[in-house]
């Protein structure tokens, strides 16, 4: 059976149109029994939620639809509710029920990348005048979301350290705030923020609680579980894991917001193609088996970085001198592949080890199953130099991929010299 949709659409302000968007559905209609997926292990929901084989074919794996527009029944009579593949695709069907049940939401949205999903959910939570507390180390892009474009639109931001539950609460207006947005991790200097905490703070003011929960994926953090209201993801990173795509994601734990979701996704169009939103679901499948080998990896990692007379400091959430490290132990399953230092010698020197490098591909982007160097100075985080978000200019990134854990520990030694 193909993905099957249905939902009501949001009506915003002034908007009289009412549609039917596309999401799938989880249990069998026929019967009153509940899906047992739902309720499945995370390595099974990630294998068979959002998708049962194909009815015509058998079809175990998704088709790639490849279509723009869709026969219809009759007027106004939609087949499974698709007419037109930037309201609603089955492969991105499928890959929006993987999401939302991976991440415990009522459902999720696929974009056309990260920043895509980021920008349509403030357009369908903020409004010119509003205010967003942000991550003071969030990720480049993101910051540079708020800076440039969504001030622009009048939407105002004030930085705050997420490891700093009451200077969150500091920067909150009230009554203007809509979004307290945390990254945990962050990137890339990987501080932790107390979702549980965070939620708490957000919910009193009345604003939600944004989860990026990118360098964690599902498979180590569950955001909506400890109360956040939205989970944000780059697709492009470990749900994709195989650098082969460029992608994001919504989830959200509250059927009213998925309408207003639902109904921005399909305003704006902003969505995943279907090849896309293949990709990232065939990634899905092996997140968890990945994400443990990504953190077995950078334990091994860490362990020879922190030994090596050439590095200052090593920065990962499993140490138990990383100022995060508790709060990151009670909401985390592990600790992740994401690993940053500072190298003696400053920048020179950090610049030197990023171009040393060979089985650490000098690159920007993580989570995919290779690993990779770079210099977030220069070059993930060159849009926030400058400015209270500049990252130190002798810090080193990985992303700590999957290949032989020797080889990788062989290679930071090259290049450290
Ligand atoms: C934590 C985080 N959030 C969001 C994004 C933006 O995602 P995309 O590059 O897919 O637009 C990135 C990209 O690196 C990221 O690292």
């Amino acid at each position: 059976m193909a993905p099957v949709c249905r939902g009501p659409a949001w009506e915003g302000p002034g908007e009289p149109e009412r549609r039917q968007y596309a999401r799938p559905v989880t249990q069998d209609e026929s019967t009153d029994r509940p899906d047992p997926i739902e309720t499945a292990g995370f390595e099974t929901r990630a294998i068979h939620a959002g998708y049962e084989p194909d009815a015509a074919t058998g079809a175990v794996i998704p088709p790639i639809y490849a279509t723009s527009t869709y026969r219809q029944d009759g007027v106004g009579g939609l087949r499974g509710g698709y007419e037109y593949s930037r309201s609603a695709n089955p492969t991105r069907t499928a890959l929006e029920g993987n999401l939302a049940a991976l991440e415990g939401g009522v459902r999720a949205f696929a974009f056309a990348s990260g920043l895509a999903a980021e920008d349509t959910l403030v357009r369908s939570t903020c409004a010119p005048g509003d205010h967003v507390v942000l991550p003071d180390d969030a990720y480049g892009g993101t910051y540079r979301l708020f800076a440039q474009v969504e001030q622009a639109w009048g939407v105002e931001h004030t930085s705050a350290p997420v490891a700093d539950v009451d200077r969150v609460r500091a920067a909150i207006r009230p009554g203007q705030t809509k979004l307290v947005w945390l990254e945990t991790p962050t990137n890339p200097l990987l501080n932790v923020g107390d979702i549980e905490a965070l939620a708490a703070v957000a919910h009193e003011a009345g604003a939600l609680l944004v989860v990026d929960n990118t360098f964690a994926s599902p498979y180590l953090q569950q955001p909506l579980a400890l109360g956040a209201d939205v989970v944000v993801h780059s697709t492009t990173k470990y749900a994709g894991g195989h650098s082969d795509v460029v992608g994001g994601a919504l989830v959200v734990r509250d059927a009213e917001l998925a309408d207003r979701v639902a109904f921005h996704q399909n305003a704006i169009g902003a969505v995943a193609g279907p090849f896309d939103a293949w990709l990232v679901l065939r990634g899905l499948k092996t997140l968890a088996v990945r994400m443990e080998r990504h953190c077995d990896n950078a334990e091994r990692v860490v362990e020879f970085l922190t030994s090596h007379a050439g590095v200052e400091q090593v920065i990962y959430p499993g140490l138990a001198e990383h100022p995060g490290h508790a709060v990151a132990s009670r909401q985390m399953r592990r600790y992740g592949g994401m690993v940053s230092f500072r190298v003696t010698g400053g920048e020179e020197r950090a610049l030197a080890v990023c171009e040393r490098a060979r089985v650490f591909t000098l690159g920007e982007s993580l989570g995919g199953v290779e690993s990779l160097i770079e210099h977030p100075g220069r070059m993930t985080h060159a849009s926030v130099a400058g400015t209270d978000l500049e990252v130190p200019s002798d810090l080193v990134r990985l992303s700590v991929g999957i290949e032989t854990a020797d080889d990788l520990v062989a290679d930071l030694d090259r290049a450290l010299g």
